[in-house]
Order: C-alpha cells, then structure tokens, then sequence
C-alpha cells in the first residue's frame, strides 16, 4: 500500500514532495493527485478480481474526477470508462480510450445527446424505456446494454443511494424483458446488462444482495427472450476510508465473494460465461490526491475558533453537501497541542465549512492545511461561485510533479460571456 503523506522536519510532504514547497510553486488552493497511488488502486481491484474469474473489465467511473492525465493513466493501465454525459465520452476519446472500451450511462439523456454517442460508436446503457424508443428511432444498435433496479440500494449518504425505491435510475423488473424484447426484434444483436446501487459502500453485503437479484433477471431476460449476455456489470461505489482507524474497503472478500457467487449463478441459470464488470470511480482515484489550502485568517469569537482558508466548497463541496468528513492535517505544525476549530472557506455562505469542530494543532496564519482524500468528486463537483477561478491540480509521479490543469484566471470568469447591446 503506497503511504502518500509523510512527516519530514520541516512540514509534511506528499509522493515525496514537501507541501510548501508544493505550495510555493504552484500556489493554494491546489489539488495534488498521485499516478503511482492510482495505478495501484486499479490493480489491487483488477488482480483480486482475475484471480477469481478470468473475464473481468473495470470501468472507471469517470465522474470522479476527470483530469485528462487521471484518464490517461488509466488508459495505459487498461481501464474501461464509465461516462454519464457525452461530455465525459469526448474527454475519455481525448486520453486515448476507444469507443469500444467506454460504456455510457446516462439518464434523462437528450436526442442530440444520444446522436452524439451513437456517431461516438460508444455502447448506451438504456435508463429507460422511454430512452430506447428514442434510440431505435434514430438507429439500431450493434450492441445495447440496460441499467436495471434491483430495488435495493445503499451509500454514504441518501443523494448518493442510487437503486430502490427512491431512485429515478434504471428499469425495474416487469419492464426489463420488454426492453431486451424489443431491442433485440429491431435487430441489436449483442447485449449486457447493469446495475450501480450507490457510492461509499463500504461492505460486501449490499453487492451479494443486489448481484443475486440482477442475475435472476439476468436468467428471466435470458429464458424469455433467448438473448445471451456478453457482459453483466456490477457498477461501482466501493467506499474509502475517510476518518482515520477506518477500515478499508475488503477487496479480496468482495473478489471472492462476488466472483463465487457469479460463477455458481452463471453456471446454474445457464447464462455461459459473460465479463464481469466492475465500476468503481472513488476506489481508484480517492486516496490518490490531496488538498493544499493555506490560511488566511484565524478568528476567535465568543463561540468558536475559525480558521479562515483559501478553499472553500467552490473548491472541494463534499462537506457542505453530504456532511461528508475529510481529514485535515497541519502542514507546519510544530506542536503537538492541539484545539477545536472550524475550517472556513473564502465563500460569503456560513455552511462554507471543510471541518466543523475539528481538533487540529494550532495553526497560525500563513501555514499549509492538506485536505485528504479528495482525488474523487473534489476538483470534478468545483465551481466557480462567487466568481472565484477554479484551483490548479498537478500530478506527480516518483521524482517528477507537473502541472496538469492550471489555475484560472478572470478571464475564464468571463469566457462566453457578453453584455447584452441594449446595455451598451
Ligand atoms: N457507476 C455509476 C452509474 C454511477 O452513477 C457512479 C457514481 C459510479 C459508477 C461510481 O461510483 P463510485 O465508485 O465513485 O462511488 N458525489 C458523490 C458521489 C456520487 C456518485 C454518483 N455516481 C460523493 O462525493 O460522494
């Protein structure tokens, strides 16, 4: 396992490069992003996975974060990617993936959209019956996959349970042979099937459950229309640890264990021998980066203790947004008294918090916090309100760091903007 922040004499350092002089050169608020840390991430999923079962795929799950160069890595390492919108497609074609390695789940998705990812010639995972009419109306597929409900879900936070009741995502049972019916008598010839219950899932239990259900489906599909599945896709949402002490996601039970039941279920319900297809977004790229943010101010009210910071959740909105906890250390702390603080960001909204009655060491104006975990729906859910430009991120591999998204400027404030002629 690759430890990423390490404590030198002067302040903390991350891959093996110190924070402030990080800091220093590309300035704060900056995301920091390790390849080696990702490379592993997807082969410790990928070797568990192989030594269970001999087809598997692992598409990464775009939407976590979308740095050409995180692409890139995981092109070369040979990922597949999961896209949600054909944004997501074109920034995968520009780091090399080809069509036939991306799968595309979207909802809600437009008719120009779908133009786009059939000319793309990426495979459509259907959302919706109403979805596949539009689809078969423009063209037929070669190849057709369907996201399915198996009306059990599960996650770190309720926006982020993505299956059951609630959730707007999927087809459920009584329409799901309908699809494949109809799909496969207007002539698409190879299909798969899927599922994504949620993100941060942190135990295996969830993932039998809904795999179990998504094979019986799997086998009623099969039964009553005679189609044979070349893949079945299990989706992502493997968790992370955040808090420290917590234990990690356990990749070699969920091998073995989803692969046992896959082979016992394909083997009985007669479905041969489809890929098994993982997608994990969070996994693979959520440890792999951290946040530099610097102090600005520290505030001491009759309540609390603030310390102002340069990141806010224009920056990093996980915490604001799914109370989500990320661990913070002080870069050039040189005590080890510690204090409650709250952590603030710059923006004029009083939830603007990264941490709320976190117990740190003291912290002086100027010093260097490192948010971490935040390679996955950090940079990615960034934004520009209050019309501060987005952050910088650079990646570093072994000796090298570089700069692989740079900071904006007021000009991207105003990109695509004009003032109407009649103000003039
Ligand atoms: N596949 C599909 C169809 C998905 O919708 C998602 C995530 C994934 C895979 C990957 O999930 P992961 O392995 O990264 O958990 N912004 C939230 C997470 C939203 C996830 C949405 N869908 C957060 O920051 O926690």
């Amino acid at each position: 396992m690759i430890q990423l922040i390490k404590k030198t004499d002067q302040c903390l350092s991350f891959a093996g490069f110190s924070i402030s002089k990080l800091a220093e050169k590309y300035d704060t608020p900056l995301y920091v992003i390790s390849e080696l840390k990702i490379i592993d991430n997807y082969n410790r999923m990928y070797e568990a996975l192989t030594k269970e079962y001999n087809k598997i795929r692992i598409y990464y799950s775009a939407k976590a974060n979308t740095n050409l160069s995180v692409l890139k890595t995981l092109e070369r390492e040979g990922a597949y990617l999961d896209a949600v919108s054909p944004g997501e497609v074109f920034l995968a074609k520009k780091a090399g993936f080809l069509s036939n390695r991306i799968l595309f789940t979207g909802t809600s998705v437009r008719n120009d959209e779908l133009r786009y990812l059939l000319e793309s010639n990426v495979t459509i995972n259907i959302d919706s019956l109403s979805q596949l009419n539009w689809l078969l109306k423009i063209t037929v597929p070669n190849q057709l996959s369907f996201r399915i409900n198996p009306e059990l879900g599960a996650g770190h936070h309720e926006s982020c349970i993505t299956a059951g009741k609630e959730a707007k995502f999927g087809l459920w049972e009584d329409e799901v042979v309908k699809g494949y019916q109809k799909a496969k008598n207007t002539g698409v010839k190879n299909f798969g099937i899927h599922m994504h219950i949620g993100s941060g899932i942190m135990s295996v239990e969830p993932y039998l459950i809904a795999t179990q259900r998504l094979l019986k489906i799997a086998k009623k599909v099969r039964e009553k229309t005679k189609i044979k599945f070349q893949f079945i896709n299990i989706g992502g949402g493997m968790g992370i640890p955040y808090k420290p002490g917590e234990a990690p996601f356990d990749t070699e039970r969920f091998a073995q264990e989803i692969c046992g039941l896959y082979k016992r279920k394909i083997k009985e319900y007669q479905l041969n021998t489809p890929v098994l297809c993982v997608e994990p977004g969070r996994y693979i790229v959520g440890e792999a980066c951290a946040l530099i943010t610097r102090v600005n101010t520290i505030k001491q009210t009759p309540y609390k203790m603030f310390i102002g910071v340069d990141a806010g959740f224009n920056t990093l909105i996980r915490p604001i947004m799914y109370d989500a906890y990320h661990h913070i250390l002080v870069s050039t702390a040189n005590t080890s008294e510690e204090r409650v603080y709250d952590v603030a960001g710059p923006i004029c909204e009083s939830g603007d918090l990264l941490a709320k009655n976190r117990k740190l060491p003291y912290v002086k104006e100027g010093d260097l916090l490192v948010v971490l975990n935040t390679g996955a729906y950090g940079y990615s859910m960034s934004s520009q309100y209050n019309s501060r430009p987005r952050a910088a991120e650079v990646l570093v591999k072994e000796h090298k760091h570089v700069l692989v998204r740079k900071r904006e400027t007021f000009k991207d404030l105003i990109r695509g903007q004009r003032i109407a002629k009649w103000l003039k």
